[in-house]
């Protein structure tokens, strides 16, 4: 059987591992290891991120804060924006966790709302309806690393303004660091740009990660961002001199070097060889693929960074057995994101007498977690893995689909 990998991690450390090296022994050498608030390390990171999404096209300089990891840039994002009690946060139900954590731990009422069926993210029309005057935020994931149509949001804005209300709206980007959209004349909208702040993630496996876990904050308001700073600093701009209440979500500067490394000598080869996989996956498994990731309208394209590459199996078919087939018979991993709306999750983790919180219908939601499944995809997979991979998840959607005499 081929041996398949689900990311592509051990062969990444293991290429690089001399240059990996370097940079632990020279951390360890200066023994500099806390990224504190000046910390040289972590602006010189920050700043090579911030030119990285400018150089991408759309030359949007952001301002960034480094924190200890994607969750914690959530957490206190909507800390500085002074989400708390009594407060609602707008959330999409397809999701992974740490938004609503961040959401129920600051004390304020999640509203948990339907995806679209076609690019399982925020349903932004069931959104603007869900929006009140207590709404503080609206957090919009980019689901699997694709990005929006820029132009839904300015209308979802614009419905927002209708009601004359503020509302904070927030891009988690923790799966789509150096995605893009290009509109007809060129325009280019990355990933971290989109809303009036973002977050992101550099969790390993992510499309930009660091040996460890690792997150930041990302805005154009510098004070939103010298806000956040001040939070993940116990609430210091300097030692012992507190200001604000604050904690320690810093990054270390150990992650903070790997990190730049990883983003000037990895990412961008990385990113466009998942794509390389992602389109091939494409050809050759179109039976089943849900939803496009590269939407072309006239000349208009969303470049997806490719976190995950998500099939969803027709309902009628046993999605469990379907992958542990796929992986005892043929060696291939696969992976479930997410097997259940974060609803349900919420329910089954907090007392229901001590939340307020609100639901659309989740149609949608509830059909993906039952149904959608992931592929390996990663800069290490061969064009011979990949057939391999499709030609076995071929060979068993048939047979599946014969047992149901489909
Ligand atoms: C959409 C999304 N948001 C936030 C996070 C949290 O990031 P971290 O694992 O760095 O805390 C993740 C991580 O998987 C994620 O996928």
């Amino acid at each position: 059987m081929r041996e398949i990998s689900f990311t592509g991690l051990k062969q990444q450390y293991k290429e690089h591992r001399g240059e990996y090296n370097k940079i632990f022994d020279q951390v360890l050498e200066n023994t500099d290891f806390i990224g504190a608030y000046n910390n040289q390390s972590i602006c010189k990171t920050e700043r090579a991120i911030s030119d990285f999404i400018s150089s991408r096209g759309s030359g949007d300089k952001l301002d960034i804060c480094l924190c200890n990891s994607g969750t914690t840039s959530l957490y206190v994002l909507l800390m500085a924006l002074g989400v708390g009690k009594g407060d609602e946060v707008i959330l999409p139900d397809f999701n992974f966790i740490a938004a609503l954590e961040a959401v129920l731990l600051l004390g304020a009422n999640p509203v948990m709302v339907d995806v679209s069926p076609f690019s399982f993210m925020l349903d932004l029309e069931k959104a603007a309806d869900a929006v009140t005057v207590k709404t503080k935020a609206v957090i919009y994931t980019d689901i699997f690393g694709r990005v929006f149509d820029p132009s839904q949001i300015d209308w979802f804005r614009s419905e927002i303004e209708k009601k004359n209300t503020s509302v904070f709206l927030v891009e988690d980007a923790a799966q789509s660091f150096g995605a893009y959209y290009r509109n007809k004349i060129g325009h280019v909208k990355v990933a971290g740009t989109y809303g009036d702040a973002a977050i992101t993630s550099f969790y390993p496996v992510k499309p930009l990660g660091t040996a460890g876990e690792g997150g930041a904050v990302m805005s154009h308001d510098k004070k939103l961002i010298e806000k956040v700073r001040f939070i993940i600093n116990h609430g210091a701009a300097s030692k012992y001199n507190h200001q604000v209440l604050g904690f320690n979500g810093r990054l270390d500067v150990l992650k903070s070097e790997i990190l730049r490394w990883n983003l000037q000598n990895v990412f961008v080869n990385d990113f466009d060889k998942r794509e390389a996989v992602a389109r091939l996956y494409d050809k050759l498994l179109s039976n089943y693929l849900a939803s496009e990731r590269f939407m072309f309208i006239g000349t208009c394209k969303v470049r997806s960074a490719n976190a995950q590459y998500t099939l969803v199996l027709d309902d009628v078919l046993n999605r469990d057995a379907f992958i542990r087939e796929l992986s005892q018979r043929y060696g291939i991993p696969c992976a479930v994101h997410y097997p259940a709306s974060t609803l349900d999750v919420m329910l089954g983790i907090v007392p229901r007498n001590e939340i307020e919180y609100l639901s659309t219908k989740d149609n949608v939601t509830d059909k993906l977690c039952k149904s959608v499944f992931s592929l390996p995809i990663h800069a290490y997979l061969t064009v011979e893995d990949v057939l391999y991979i499709c030609d076995s998840v071929n060979e068993l959607y048939r047979e599946f689909k014969n047992k149901k005499g489909l």
